[in-house]
């Protein structure tokens, strides 16, 4: 027998039959592996423009019939409706958390096409009062921001005019008690909808009271350039804080791990994705977390304190005035509204630490406003935030708040 050469194995017509098998199931394996690439990533999914991408279309029922064939699909709430009541899309909340748990977790590189937005998430009663503000805030910024709104399913107000940055952008919708449950099962409705934008990359909860502090650009600098997650959170012993911890949560969850905080939040995409997806806490709360327990302000961070604390810079970003005591923060009229008001709460306490290194403004958003004091915002705010003054210029760094 002749010595074998390294690549005898080669000439081999065993080996030959072994390899060319071999080689065909790696082909096939490759194939399949691009083709459920191809199918994630194609139209069939969703695509540039992406699925829920409104703005500028009348609110019709936004999933084409490409993105799913013979799917029943419950659209009850929005064909019932006229057009301007429509919601954005007709997906049964099963089907939309579902969808939304398995967008891509990988952030896609900003390109000429895509470059990353934040999702404001409002999470209203029924009218947006102070949205003329928020238009303003808005006003040259489109691509780099995407508005969601949940009202109570009730409200049968008037839609936002065409051209609105709100116009065509509420979602299918059920009843929220305040403190509730109902309330973090809304707040997961929205961040689910917003997952479905691919280009979404933080996602701002606020209220029909809320307002910006800044102009857009440096609002969207702070919260896409930040590492970490803003989420109030902190441990408060007493009866409205430890004292609210039901006792059922047992062993799941231990009375040490339990948290209190704000639940106006700014979280990133995995946070979101964490949420949308959490079938650990979430049916613990739904189950045992009831009318004294305040679900807003426990759940996401007693989730985040037991899973994600090293990523969390522990506070909120709107800027709320609790010094007058009782269970509801102070509200700001007209009469109240100033731009000395408007200083101290966007300067008036730079202590804050910024993705744990820096210092900076501690707030970029505010509440709570009422109705009546949008004229008095509308002629302070835009001068003083400098609105509409950087639209379309390069986007500042953090420094320009410090
Ligand atoms: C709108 O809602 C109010 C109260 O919920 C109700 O009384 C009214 O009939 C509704 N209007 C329409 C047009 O559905
Ligand atoms: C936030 O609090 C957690 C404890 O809940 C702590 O581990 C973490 O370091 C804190 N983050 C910052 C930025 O202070
Ligand atoms: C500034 O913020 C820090 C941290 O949130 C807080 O401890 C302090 O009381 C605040 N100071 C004022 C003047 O609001």
């Amino acid at each position: 027998m002749k010595p074998q050469s390294p690549f005898s194995i080669y000439t081999s017509r065993q080996h030959l039959k072994l390899l060319s098998g071999l080689l065909l199931f790696a082909l096939g394996f490759g194939f399949g592996i691009i083709s459920s690439f191809y199918f994630v990533s194609s139209d069939a999914w969703t695509s540039p423009p992406p699925l829920l991408e409104l703005t500028s279309r009348p609110s019709a029922i936004a999933m084409s019939s490409a993105a799913a064939p013979a799917r029943p699909v419950d659209r009850s709430t929005a064909a019932s409706k006229s057009p301007s009541e429509a919601t954005m899309h007709g997906m049964t909340e099963e089907e939309l958390l579902w969808r939304a748990s398995m967008v891509p977790r990988i952030q896609r590189p900003p390109s000429a096409e895509s470059k990353p937005k934040v999702a404001f998430l409002f999470l209203t009663r029924g009218e947006l009062p102070l949205a003329p503000l928020w238009e303003k805030f808005f006003e040259g910024n489109e691509g780099l921001y995407s508005v969601y709104v949940h009202a109570n399913p009730e409200f049968n107000g008037s839609a936002p005019p065409k051209g609105s940055a709100f116009y065509g952008r509420r979602i299918p919708s059920k009843r929220v008690t305040w403190g509730g449950m109902d309330m973090m099962e809304a707040e997961r409705r929205l961040l689910a909808n917003a997952l479905l934008d691919w280009d979404n990359r933080r996602f701002v909860l606020l209220s029909e009271s809320c307002i910006p502090l800044f102009d857009f650009r440096t609002v969207y600098s702070y919260l896409v350039d930040s590492a970490r997650v803003h989420v109030e959170c902190y441990d408060l012993p007493g009866s409205t804080g430890r004292g609210r911890f039901p006792a059922r949560l047992r062993p799941h969850l231990t009375p040490r791990q339990w948290r209190k905080g704000s639940q106006w939040f700014d979280i990133d995409r995995d946070l979101a994705l964490e949420v949308v997806s959490d079938t650990a806490f979430f049916p613990l709360f739904q189950r045992h977390c009831g009318a004294r327990c305040f679900a807003d302000e426990h759940y996401l961070p007693t989730l985040v304190n037991a899973r994600f604390r090293h990523r969390n810079q522990n506070r909120s970003l709107t800027w709320v005035d609790w010094s007058r005591g009782g269970s509801h923060p102070a509200r700001f009229r007209r009469g109240s509204v100033t731009a000395e008001l408007l200083e101290k709460m966007r300067n008036g306490n730079r202590s804050c630490r910024y993705d744990g290194r820096r210092r900076g403004a501690c707030f970029l958003f505010a509440r709570k406003f009422l109705a009546d004091s949008l004229d008095r915002l509308l002629g302070i705010a835009p001068s003083l935030m400098g609105f509409n003054l950087n639209a379309g210029k390069k986007l500042r760094g953090i420094d320009s708040i410090h």
